[in-house]
């Protein structure tokens, strides 16, 4: 079967020399924030890659281009409806967002560290997970879909008010046994193909995927605003595709399994910087 798998990825993968590595290229968002795409790689996993990269890095200049101004990244219309909802009571207790958290930008230096453990609730909690506990329990208001247009939004705001800094979430203490899962989930061969994440994302980054190029797929820029579906994508929808392209049973978005994947996929990303929401094919 290993072989098979070989063979198949083989055939998948087109290493061509000028594609194989990513642009060398530099982001700043806005004339102002400075975004660090590339960086040492984390000590955790400096036995694997040296350097670890944004995913901008392997897209085409246009769609790189679209990151450098608020004005031209279609993600952004997402963070203005999210500041919105951000200000507008709801549920039992008549309260929003902002009367408890006052202004968004108060959120500054969250999303860096999410995935991340809750003393309180004994549990490793991404950001979704957070604003659900909040619009439940402290709002009295009706959870929002795990992966649906009000909550990417949400995510969205409170990703661009990090913009520039670095990711940098915890691996160790009572994180780390779900942190072990979701690096056990990484290197595990799943599916008919039997392709692990790493046999595309660490083994083969820098190569041509059918008419894609490969990147290390990392979730700094989460979530992201895709050409191809024209909307915004959180993680746990991005690992979803890309276990079904494996042809494996997938788990849920929110699932605890894909908590502990991201956690895990998270990591992998720390010292890069937070540049959701990010423009992607
Ligand atoms: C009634 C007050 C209240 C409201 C309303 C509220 N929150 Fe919270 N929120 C809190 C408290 C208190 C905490 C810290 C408690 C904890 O860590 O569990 C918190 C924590 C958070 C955190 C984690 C911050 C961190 O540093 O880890 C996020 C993110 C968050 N809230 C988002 C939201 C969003 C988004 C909304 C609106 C949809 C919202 N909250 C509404 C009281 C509120
Ligand atoms: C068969 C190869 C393949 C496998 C296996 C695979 N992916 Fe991907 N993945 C892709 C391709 C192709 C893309 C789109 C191009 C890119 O950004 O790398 C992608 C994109 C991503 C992205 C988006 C990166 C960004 O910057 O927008 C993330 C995150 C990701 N994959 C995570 C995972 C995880 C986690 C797993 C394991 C559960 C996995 N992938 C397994 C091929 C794969």
């Amino acid at each position: 079967m290993k072989k098979m798998t070989g063979a198949f990825l083989a055939a998948l993968v087109t290493t061509t020399y000028a594609i194989a590595e990513p642009v060398d290229d530099t982001l700043v968002v806005n004339e102002d924030i400075a975004i660090v795409t590339r960086t040492a790689a984390p000590a955790h996993m400096a036995d694997a890659v040296d350097e670890v990269m944004s995913g901008w890095l392997f897209r085409g200049s246009e769609t790189r281009d679209m990151q450098r101004d608020d004005f031209d990244n279609p993600g952004m219309i997402f963070v203005e409806k999210a500041e919105e909802a951000w200000n507008t009571a709801e549920g039992s207790e008549g309260k929003s967002c902002a009367s408890c958290h006052n202004g968004s930008d108060s959120m500054a230096g969250v999303r860096p560290v999410y995935p991340k453990w809750n003393e309180a609730a004994g549990e490793v909690r991404t950001l979704e997970m957070q604003i659900n506990d909040c619009r439940e329990t402290r709002m009295g208001a009706e959870p929002w879909k795990y992966t649906g247009g009000d909550m990417a939004n949400m995510t969205a705001l409170l990703a661009s008010v990090s913009r520039g800094l670095p990711v940098n979430v915890a691996i160790d203490g009572p994180a780390q046994s779900t942190w072990e899962q979701g690096r056990e989930m990484y290197y595990a061969r799943t599916g008919q193909l039997e392709l692990s994440c790493a046999n595309c994302h660490e083994d083969n980054y820098g190569n041509m995927i059918r008419a894609d190029h490969l990147s290390q797929g990392q979730i700094n820029g989460f979530p992201t605003y895709r050409l191809k579906n024209t909307k915004l994508n959180s993680v746990h929808a991005r690992f979803k595709g890309c276990v079904r392209d494996t042809r494996a049973e997938t788990y849920k978005p929110g699932s605890a399994d894909f908590v502990a994947l991201e956690l895990y996929v998270a990591s992998r990303g720390n010292g890069l910087s937070v540049e959701g929401p990010s423009v992607r094919n």
